[in-house]
Formats: structure tokens, C-alpha cells, sequence
């Protein structure tokens, strides 16, 4: 017998629909363009992603389930946790590692899983069904910039938001976030936060251009679904991938370049776009951090960093802070 898992849905194709299109009509209305990287995630950018995780150049997930396998027993012991909330769980891959440790230490009772992707979250929640029989699974679907106020309630937390998806967040953002996962906890409740680390420029950069092009691939991919989903008219291939780091703001700054002066129309949108020769629109950026920095931004919320753990490279860090 397998424990059903229990899946509530926020987010159906329409509020998705919804969405996109807001995000669309002011990203492209704004100077500079911008469209926001959460989009790059239909089924064929998360093939494409799942592709650069496995790719040489790209150093953070490898990293980050080192860190999770040797670490894990230890992340568990100290949070203490009955009930383990994922943020962003797509397939919860590199979560079996802390989960096995979880049930090993007897204490787990509930795992809440929540991702933008029913699909993904359906079929991870029915796998985990069954790899952890008497485990209760509740997912939810939303998206964490407005439903995370829907995640139940209760029991004594770990929160985990891993791959270092916090740094497509610039600042202001971060703050804001980090403070409505908190909202969600109570004082002793612990945080689990997989974030990169600052490196060598030549690093960062090698990681987010492959010569194999996947990420160049991946960042176009957010034309397709805007053609898809809005019937627009943009050629991929009347743009560039740039992705270049940038030290003040100590993230790499992914973006399309304009390869020619071009009218784009988005038919759903009503809507026509004029691209200058050489014009930048941004698509990403993915933040990199020192400890001070987390440390600080932590506290902000009222989160207190308790370790950092890294992988023998130090090229990735997840950190595990407590709500005080
Ligand atoms: C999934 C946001 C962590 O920022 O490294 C990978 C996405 N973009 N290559 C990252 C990404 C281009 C990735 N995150």
C-alpha cells in the first residue's frame, strides 16, 4: 500500500496566462526591456535546464548535492524538524538526500512540496509516495512571488529553497521574499538556503556560456513560449545570448542582444515592440554571494546563520539559519 499525497492547486493556466501577459506587456514596456526569468520554464526550458545541470561548465548543482550528501544527517539533527517545506521543488532530486536522513532520524512526519509546475509536483509527490510509505505529502502549486501564504500551517519546520534560485532576486526583491517564507515559520523553525558563491570572473562566466550552447538555448527559449503563449513573431535567432558578470552587483547578467533593428508583434497583447540594432533585454540575473552578505541579509528577517556548508571546491554554499 502507498500513502496518497495530497496536491492543492493555486495556480491553474489561466492565473498562468494572466500572469504572463502582465509580465510581458511591462517588461517589454520598460526601458531597458526586461522579461523575468521564471518564464524560461515550460516543459521543453525545463529539459533544457535539467541539460545544464549535467553540463561540465556548470559547477552548482553538482556542488550543491555534494554539499546535501555529506551534510545531510547533520542539517537534520540540528533543525530538529517534523515537517520539511521545499520551495521550487521541480523533480525534489537532491531533497532525497536530506529526506533518507530525515526518516533515518525518526523524527519527520510531513514533507510539503511547492512548485509553478503541477506536473513536475505530481509526479515527484507520487515517487515520494512511495519511496516513504507513512510519510504525509501535501503539495501545492503556486507561485512563491504571491501564494506562499497558502502552504499549511503547523508542526515544527524546515524550510529548504535550494539551487540557488534566491539569486534571481536582485535586493529589494530578496528582502521581500525571504521575509514571506518567514512569515511562514515560527521562532525555532530553521531555513535551509542553497545559494552560489563569488568566484572567478572567468568561472562564472564559462558556467552561463557552454560552448556547447544549452544555455544559450535555455535563455532563447523564453521567445518560444512568448510565440506559444501570445502569439508572437520573434526569431530566436535574430538574437544573441550574452550573459556577463557584473562585479558591483556581484551577479552574472543574463540577457538577449538585438542582433538587427527589428518590429516584433505579440498578437494576444495587441501589441508591436521595436528592437534597436544592439539592444539588451535582460532575462536573468543570478546573484552570487559572500558569507557578511548572507549573514546580514538573513538577520534582516530575523534569521540567525548557524553554518555554512560548502562543497571541497567552495564554489556553492547552503546555509542553514534558525528564526529567532
Ligand atoms: C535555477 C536560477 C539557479 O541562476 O544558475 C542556469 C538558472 N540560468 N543557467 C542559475 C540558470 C542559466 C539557475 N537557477
Amino acid at each position: 500500500m502507498t500513502t496518497e499525497a495530497e496536491i492543492d492547486v493555486h495556480l491553474g493556466p489561466d492565473q498562468l496566462h494572466a500572469a504572463l501577459r502582465c509580465d510581458v506587456v511591462e517588461g517589454l514596456g520598460s526601458m531597458p526591456k526586461e522579461l523575468p526569468p521564471k518564464w524560461f520554464y515550460d516543459h521543453r526550458g525545463s529539459r533544457l535546464f535539467d541539460e545544464i545541470t549535467r553540463l561540465e561548465e556548470y559547477y552548482p548543482t553538482e556542488a550543491e548535492r555534494e554539499i546535501l550528501l555529506r551534510h545531510a544527517p547533520a542539517i537534520i539533527a540540528e533543525a530538529g524538524a517534523d515537517t520539511i517545506v521545499e520551495l521550487g521543488s521541480g523533480t525534489s532530486d537532491k531533497t532525497l538526500a536530506l529526506l533518507d536522513a530525515a526518516r533515518h532520524d525518526g523524527r519527520l512526519r510531513r514533507f510539503m512540496p511547492f512548485d509553478v509546475s503541477e506536473e513536475f509536483l505530481r509526479a515527484s509527490a507520487h515517487r515520494l509516495a512511495e519511496r516513504y510509505p507513512g510519510l504525509s505529502i501535501h503539495g501545492v502549486v503556486g507561485d512563491f512571488d504571491r501564494h506562499l501564504h497558502h502552504l499549511p500551517r503547523g508542526g515544527r519546520r524546515l524550510v529548504v529553497f535550494l539551487g540557488g534560485t534566491i539569486g534571481n532576486y536582485e535586493p529589494v526583491a530578496r528582502k521581500e521574499l525571504l521575509a514571506q517564507i518567514v512569515e511562514g515559520m515560527v521562532p525555532g523553525d530553521h531555513l535551509l538556503l542553497g545559494t552560489d558563491l563569488v568566484k572567478s570572473t572567468a568561472r562564472v562566466e564559462l558556467a552561463y556560456n557552454d560552448p556547447g550552447g544549452i544555455t544559450a538555448a535555455f535563455n532563447k527559449n523564453i521567445l518560444e513560449v512568448i510565440n506559444r503563449e501570445l502569439g508572437a513573431d520573434f526569431d530566436p535567432q535574430r538574437f544573441d545570448h550574452v550573459a556577463l558578470w557584473d562585479p558591483d552587483e556581484e551577479w552574472i547578467d543574463i540577457g538577449l542582444r538585438s542582433r538587427i533593428e527589428q518590429q516584433v508583434s505579440i498578437a494576444a497583447l495587441d501589441l508591436e515592440v521595436s528592437f534597436g540594432a544592439g539592444e539588451l533585454m535582460r532575462t536573468e540575473v543570478s546573484s552570487k554571494f559572500r558569507t557578511d552578505r548572507l549573514s546580514e541579509e538573513l538577520a534582516a528577517v530575523g534569521l540567525d546563520l548557524k553554518a555554512l556548508y560548502s562543497d571541497r571546491r567552495g564554489d556553492f554554499g547552503v546555509s542553514l539559519s534558525v528564526l529567532v
